[in-house]
């Protein structure tokens, strides 16, 4: 038994803020921000919307691209680190603004970037074990809730959004194998330290990095996770067809698609038109590259993603 996406879909808030709008709230400029990330604009939630209702939006579409009635959705996992709530959790509450009764499990993962590759790998375990038939599988953000608005390292690089598959049961190959990894030791490059119950929990409530660090941290991790896959499968590079990346910076994306050998051709990017949504950013992509008509049945894709913690992982599926 293998676990295969059957529709996809996503969801970006109205209001866009471009790099010139940017330009009125630090010191940067359109210039900087695209020469060092590749980034153009941004799309950032309403007021009155959260996290929840992203993700309802790319679930819906989603569950009309399978062709199923939600009431099937007999697991929901929800990738995001900016949950509306303490708790209950997201898929909690996207389970009861879906509607859907079935009484299945819903939880949330907590991997910040990685959070959608996580979320899909443990999506695949409870289909391969036979404890679901058919997830609904999210990545929702709004970033722009721990965003410093005054600081320009951070500022500059997110976005909001949400992406959704849904991941059925099915005699036909799909996800063929998922690697994950973490490493708490690097907790300090990428955090939030307050807003939590720690003893920081009256600490800062937004993000603080150290990029250039994250940068050559993401390059490394993803160059092995490359490796790790392929060898895994007993693949050749040239087996992959489709790199649907997390969509962070376009140079760290560049340099996981020299490391395959694959033209940007054949690299789903987003990031130019959604900034960095962290768990939304590869549903997103891959939402995009299908309604595209990029992405044919029978084709090899690899996602990969990193993120705070710190968190790594790939997925290498069958569409
Ligand atoms: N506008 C203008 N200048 C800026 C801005 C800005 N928005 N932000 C920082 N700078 C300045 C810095 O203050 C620094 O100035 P200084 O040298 O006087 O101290 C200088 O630019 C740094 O410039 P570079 O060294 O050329 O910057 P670099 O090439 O390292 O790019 C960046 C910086 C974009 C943050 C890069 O390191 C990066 O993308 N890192 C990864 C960060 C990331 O992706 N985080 C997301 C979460 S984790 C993940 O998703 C993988």
């Amino acid at each position: 038994m293998y676990s295969r996406i059957t529709g996809t879909g996503s969801y970006l808030p109205q209001k866009v803020l471009t790099n010139h709008d940017l330009e009125r709230m630090v010191d940067t400029s359109h210039d900087w921000i695209v020469s060092r990330t590749g980034i153009e604009e941004r799309h950032i939630a309403a007021d009155d919307e959260s996290t929840s209702d992203l993700a309802l939006h790319a679930s819906r579409r989603a569950i009309e691209a399978a062709g199923i009635d939600p009431q099937q959705i007999d697991l929901i996992i929800v990738g995001t680190t900016t949950p509306d709530r303490m708790f209950p959790s997201t898929a909690c509450l996207l389970q009861d603004k879906l509607g859907i009764k079935s009484g299945g499990p819903a939880f949330d993962i907590q991997a910040v970037c990685s959070g959608f590759v996580y979320a899909l790998s443990t999506a695949d375990q409870f289909i391969r074990g036979g404890q679901s038939k058919c997830a609904l599988v999210v990545g929702a953000e709004t970033m722009s809730r721990i965003v410093d608005w005054t600081d320009r390292n951070t500022c500059v690089l997110f976005g909001d959004g949400a992406g959704a598959v849904i991941l059925q049961a099915s005699e036909t190959e799909g996800i063929i194998s998922t690697h994950l990894h973490a490493d708490g030791g690097y907790k300090d490059l990428l955090a939030v330290e307050g807003g939590g119950c720690g003893v920081n929990r009256a600490g800062t409530p937004h993000m603080v990095m150290d990029g250039t660090a994250v940068f050559k941290f993401a390059v490394g991790v993803l160059d092995s996770i490359v490796e790790e896959t392929l060898s895994a499968n007993g693949m050749q590079k040239s087996d992959i067809d489709w790199l649907v990346p997390h969509q962070a910076n376009v140079r760290i994306i560049q340099a996981t698609a020299k490391k395959l050998g694959l033209p940007m051709e054949r690299v789903v990017l987003t990031v130019n038109a959604h900034g960095n949504t962290s768990a939304a950013s590869i549903p997103l992509a891959l939402d995009t590259a299908v309604r595209e008509g990029k992405i044919k049945r029978g084709e090899t894709i690899l996602m990969e993603g990193v993120g705070g913690g710190f968190t790594w992982g790939s997925v290498l599926l069958r569409w």
